[in-house]
């Protein structure tokens, strides 16, 4: 039997990521596998990295804010964007070196039993969320000439288990940043047994003050404007803030660029939930 720990999304988050390793040392595993997103949004990209170097590493969208941003394979779009600069600002040549040769996908062939196939967010883009309630015909176009049975995939930050066609998909939630409604971290065991792979998910506590306090030391806002602080309010309350905020103003504001004002007006709504995907709006009791 082999036994995997895979690790998606950890986006800069160092007390998830600490406190996921920690949890694992008591099953046993034989290698972990880390599916994409690993930096950016939380402020420990670096710290990030060097834990997990040794691991079998992917990278996901958001290494190509890192690796694309001023080249020109970054689209028109991200031109106003504050976080990549910071992003680039603090993550020394070194680690954009090795994220520069990270694989974008990954194939797992383990000895007794069948191969899997890993993505970051779907097998034909790193962009492109496959969600429980994504129709099916969308999940098999995207799925389409994937050799591999199984299919491992992150971005959503939402676990799943869900069966197309021949496809079984499986997410195993985000270590760094679950959208949820809980922010402890989230990862996988995925075991080999006669019959295939078997998922078994872990929830793993941690000191979110840690993070926080970090957000502060290093004056993300102030640095990132209303995208830094929707991405905190994001890690806080483990819900998609910074599309939720983007569609309310759009609809509330349009045309005018985003000001903290308008962020604590979003903030202040009872029904800042409406402006989420409803891919998200789940455990809404949280
Ligand atoms: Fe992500
Ligand atoms: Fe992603």
């Amino acid at each position: 039997m082999t036994r995997l720990a895979i690790l998606a999304d950890i986006h800069g988050n160092l007390p998830a990521l600490e406190a996921v390793l920690k949890d694992m040392q008591q099953f046993n595993v034989d290698h972990v596998v880390v599916a994409g997103d690993n930096i950016n949004m939380g402020p420990f990209s670096v710290q990030v990295m060097e834990h997990i170097v040794g691991f079998a590493v992917m990278r996901g969208n958001h290494e190509l804010y890192l690796l694309d941003y001023q080249t020109p394979r970054a689209p028109a779009h991200w031109h106003d964007y504050t976080q990549p600069p910071w992003l680039s600002a603090t993550v020394p040549a070194y680690w954009r070196n090795v994220i520069a040769t990270l694989p974008d996908t990954l194939q797992l062939r383990f000895p007794g039993a069948p191969s899997v196939r890993v993505v970051h967010g779907s097998p034909r883009s790193h962009w492109e969320p496959m969600f429980v309630i994504t129709p099916e015909d969308e999940m098999l176009a995207m799925l389409e000439g994937v050799e591999e049975n199984i299919v491992i995939a992150g971005h959503t930050h939402l676990p799943m288990e869900r069966q197309v066609g021949r496809w079984q998909v499986i997410n195993p939630g985000s270590v760094g940043q679950p959208l949820d409604g809980n922010y402890d971290a989230c990862y996988m065991l995925f075991d080999s047994c006669a019959d295939g792979w078997r998922a078994t998910f872990r929830r793993v506590p941690y000191d979110i003050k840690l993070l926080m306090d970090e957000f502060e030391r290093v004056g993300f806002v102030e640095a990132c404007g209303v995208t830094g602080r929707m991405i905190v309010e994001e890690f806080r309350d483990a819900r998609p803030r910074i599309s939720a905020f983007n569609r309310w103003r759009e609809l509330t504001y349009p045309g005018q660029p985003a000001t903290m004002a308008m962020a604590d007006e979003f903030m202040a709504l009872d029904n800042k939930w409406d402006y989420m995907l409803p891919a998200f709006r789940i455990n809404m009791d949280i």
